[in-house]
């Protein structure tokens, strides 16, 4: 038996084998199982990029680096309006120089500790790269305890792209701080805040005054409490310097091995905990600043804290939770989401899973959108299948979409599905599904790929894009696909795919695999 007839046995068994597993056969109810959100604008799905790194993401002014632009570019074709959040750890140490030439320049220890960001005018210059319509966040260091360094760096930012500042933020993650600076005291935090926040007001004509970000806390257990269901109470915006209140969220993580067992392909694609966290972690904050007629912002998360976990978070099971958690979150009212992009900080922890690389250069998270540059830890630059999902989520609340949950079907696992309901400008009626089918399918499983089989009604000429990959531990960008589409060097490859349905046709949906469906 020569090599081919080997493999058409084999491609014989496969397909003989799928076509003996019988779908599951279900019925989806349109009706909202959750209040319906407010309408969504296009700057829901946005980015935080940590600082130290903005030059391997990014590159000089002179220089844009191709990759992640090209990857921006494809959200605002599809009229996303992303803020670009410059924050993360290293803002907190973060200074500026107006005589440095490059963007950002990190002092390190030889083991890949950042001390220090110094970032020269170039890296507000290079704001002028990005689509036409970007605002951003200027991120301040409230770390070193100087109002002359975050005062620095908002002078900076003012003089050069005060157009494009929709926010300033002071600090990144309080709740980390060592104890020592506000005695787990909210009121000294808080009257502290106020006191940089308004003598930066006065640098800069007032610009920051009603445009600061307030809270950036984690949801870890500290001392110190305030999120923004803390400093709310607490009189944060007494003076009335408030914007948007943010919060960062991580569920899982690999900082400490014990939270690393936990972070799984099938726990972070468990959408009963992912909506337990939301609802548990997330939504009391979420709720102090909607009551108090305030927006509220998700300023920094991803699937898992500390770089996230290679064979997890770079496989497109990221993917799958990306759109569900930010789906989960633009049902609660987020007004944007701003997924970080970053590399390992060796001073997080120090029993992290994750390393920098050892010859100085960056080890990229692995949970990010894409290794901007080769790396000895990471190889070659390259998108990571995550990236897909960015395209599903801004597709489906493009055009003012307000959108609410979908009740699980009767008689199916709620861990391994999530459906949602998108209603356009015209009111009640349902516009789009997007559907989420969670159950794990991994390469080289023995039994082929199980399917959900859905009557989502009478309905005439719907359409379908599915978001799918061979397995959901695919790693191979190439392989993920958009509507047809695969985007591992940046370009979209292959032709649009897009499928009708028939007059009240079910739709199916594989194991690890979500669609979105939109009525005609
Ligand atoms: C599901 O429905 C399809 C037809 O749509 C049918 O062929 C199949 O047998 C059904 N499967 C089950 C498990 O009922
Ligand atoms: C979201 O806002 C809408 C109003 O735009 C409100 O009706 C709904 O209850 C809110 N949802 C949540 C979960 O707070
Ligand atoms: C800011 O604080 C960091 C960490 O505490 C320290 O290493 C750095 O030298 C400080 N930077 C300046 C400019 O003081
Ligand atoms: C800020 O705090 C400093 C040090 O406690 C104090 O001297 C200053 O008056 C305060 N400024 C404002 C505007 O509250
Ligand atoms: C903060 O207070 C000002 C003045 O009362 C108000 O205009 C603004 O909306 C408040 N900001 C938030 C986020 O609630
Ligand atoms: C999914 O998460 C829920 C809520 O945290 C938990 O009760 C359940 O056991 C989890 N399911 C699996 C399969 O681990
Ligand atoms: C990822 O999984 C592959 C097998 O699919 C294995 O060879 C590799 O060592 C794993 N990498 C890590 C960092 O665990
Ligand atoms: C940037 O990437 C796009 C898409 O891959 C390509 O069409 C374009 O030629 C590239 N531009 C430069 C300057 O390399």
């Amino acid at each position: 038996m020569d090599l081919s007839t080997v493999l058409l046995t084999g491609a014989l068994w496969v397909s003989a084998a799928s076509c003996a597993i019988t779908p599951r056969n279900f019925s989806l109810s349109l009706a909202p199982a959750s209040p319906i959100s407010q309408r969504h604008v296009p700057q829901f799905v946005s980015y935080s990029f940590e600082p130290a790194f903005w030059t391997e993401f990014f590159g000089e002014p002179s220089a844009p680096r191709n990759l992640t632009f090209t990857l921006l570019n494809h959200l605002h074709e599809r009229g996303a309006r992303p803020i670009i959040r410059t924050g993360g750890i290293t803002m907190d140490s973060m200074t500026f120089d107006q005589n440095q030439k490059l963007s950002a320049v990190r002092t390190e220890n030889g083991k890949g500790g950042i001390y220090r960001t110094t970032i020269g005018p170039a890296f507000y210059e290079q704001w002028d790269n990005f689509p036409q319509g970007t605002t951003f966040v200027s991120t301040l260091n409230f770390g070193n305890n100087s109002v002359s360094i975050a005062r620095g760096l908002a002078v900076a930012s003012y003089e050069r792209q005060r157009d494009k500042i929709a926010y300033y933020e002071l600090g990144n993650e309080p709740t980390n701080y060592p104890t020592s600076r506000w005695q787990k005291s909210t009121a000294a935090y808080v009257a502290q805040w106020r006191n940089f926040t308004s003598q930066i007001d006065k640098s800069v004509d007032g610009d920051s005054h009603g445009k600061w970000w307030a809270s950036s806390a984690t949801t870890d257990v500290t001392g110190l409490k305030v999120r923004p269901s803390d400093l709310i109470p607490a009189g944060i915006n007494s003076t009335g310097e408030v914007g948007q209140y943010s919060i960062h969220s991580y569920a899982f993580a690999t900082c400490d091995p014990a939270r690393e067992q936990l972070a799984t392909i099938t726990n972070i694609l468990n959408h009963t905990d992912l909506a337990r966290y939301a609802d548990q972690e997330i939504y009391p904050s979420a709720k102090a600043a909607l009551d108090a007629g305030a927006q509220w912002v998700i300023g920094e998360f991803n699937s898992i804290a500390c770089s996230g976990k290679p064979n997890v978070s770079d496989t497109f099971a990221q993917a799958l939770w990306t759109v569900d958690v930010e789906l989960l979150y633009a049902v609660r009212n987020a007004t944007s989401v701003h997924l970080h992009q970053g590399a390992t900080l060796a001073f997080q922890s120090n029993q992290q899973l994750n390393t920098p690389g050892d010859d100085g250069t960056p080890g990229f998270s692995s949970y990010s959108l894409l290794y901007p540059i080769a790396t000895s830890k990471r190889g070659e630059a390259r998108v990571l299948p995550v990236f897909v999902s960015q395209l599903l989520v801004v597709e489906a609340l493009s055009d003012g979409a307000r959108i609410a949950a979908l009740k699980t079907p009767d008689g199916m696992p709620a861990d391994e599905f999530a459906a949602y309901a998108v209603f356009g400008k015209g009111g009640q009626r349902v516009a789009k599904l997007v559907i989420l089918n969670l159950r794990a399918r991994y390469a080289g499983q023995k039994n082929s790929p199980g399917s959900l089989s859905l009557d989502i009604g009478a309905h005439q000429g719907a359409t379908v894009k599915r978001m799918t990959a061979p397995s959901v531990d695919e790693l191979d960008a190439a392989k993920v696909t958009w509507a047809g589409q695969s985007f591992r060097n940046g370009a979209a490859v292959g032709a649009v795919s897009v499928e009708t349905l028939g007059a009240g046709e079910r739709v199916s949906v594989k194991d690890s695999e979500a669609i979105l469906v939109t009525f005609a």
